[in-house]
């Protein structure tokens, strides 16, 4: 892909180049510092109401620009925790929570915290896509607009790093201005996926972003998350086993709201510790 090609371009150039000295030392050029629990999830539990109660202390930690996958049969509640981390869930009557959530180690429900900036840290894209009926540029820079940028040379510069992170670029550059409807469904949800990286998020959360597209369109965007790992941490929902299996470092199994096992993907489906995991990657129920 000749767009994914310029994102590595892109980053290779921006390295500092080594000084002719360093090329005798050996010393190895150090790598950014990723941390194992960028997301610390701490005996989480979580209500709708009162009485309904969905996730029963989950206590996990997501690193750093890794790609974590949530699986689990349906209602098992991986939406609801990753509606959490970017308090969505916070536009429900009647929710509570126990126990505690970081991201890069501050406290998301703090009451300090402000909710709008814990969002622009966390881009978001949906099962299905949801493109306002705006232009294609328009769509990237929505959010750009609303906090007041008007300097089209920083607006063109975003949509372009944003279409080109998000493998799109190559594709709509010569109809920006066209609606966003009249693209394809596999292009609408890396759209999707360029206007939750406008904003340069730390992380990218995915509920299901592939279950409406065809196979090729799934491909694309199965290819495109291992792109976009070296720049975000990722975590993504998904039901289609293989497609965890694929796209994931790390896999976290949910059943009934509790958090079975989570371990490194290719342990998971190859030699999952507990008897319930083995029971679902082998098929045997969900
Ligand atoms: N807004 C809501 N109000 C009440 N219950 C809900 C709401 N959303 C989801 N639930 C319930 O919470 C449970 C977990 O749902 P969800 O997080 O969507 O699971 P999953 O994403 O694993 O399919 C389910 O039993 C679901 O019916
Ligand atoms: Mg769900």
């Amino acid at each position: 892909m000749e767009n994914v090609n310029n994102l590595k371009e892109a980053k290779t150039m921006s390295l500092p180049s080594p000084s002719p000295s360093s090329s005798a030392d050996s010393a190895p050029v150090p790598g950014p510092i990723r941390r194992p629990d960028y997301i610390q999830v701490r005996k989480f539990c979580f209500n709708y109401t009162p009485d309904v109660r969905v996730l029963h202390h989950i206590t996990m930690d997501i690193p750093e620009n890794e790609v974590t996958a949530f699986i689990g049969p349906s209602g098992c509640g991986k939406t609801t925790l990753l509606r959490n981390f970017n308090r969505m869930n916070d536009l429900i009557d009647g929710i509570s929570h126990e126990g505690l959530i970081t991201v890069d180690g501050q406290d998301i429900f703090d009451p300090n915290l402000e909710v709008i900036s814990l969002r622009k840290r966390i881009g978001m894209v949906f099962q299905k896509s949801n493109p306002f009926p705006k232009s294609i540029y328009e769509n990237v820079v929505y959010s750009l607009r609303i906090a007041g940028q008007r300097d089209k040379g920083i607006l063109d510069e975003v949509v372009e790093r944003s279409l080109r992170g998000a493998a799109l670029w190559e594709e709509v550059k010569d109809r920006l201005q066209q609606s966003a409807l009249g693209l394809s469904g596999g292009q609408m949800q890396r759209l999707c996926i360029a206007r939750a990286i406008a904003n340069q998020p730390h992380i990218l959360l995915m509920d299901e972003p592939c279950s409406a597209l065809d196979p090729i369109a799934t491909a694309k965007i199965e290819e495109l998350i291992g792109e976009l790992k070296e720049q975000f941490t990722v975590v993504i929902v998904t039901h289609n086993m293989q497609q965890a299996a694929r796209v994931s470092d790390r896999t976290a199994y949910f059943y009934l709201g509790k958090l079975i096992e989570m371990d490194a993907t290719k342990k998971i489906f190859s030699n999952p510790t507990k008897k319930e995991t083995e029971d679902y990657i082998s098929g045997r129920f969900g």
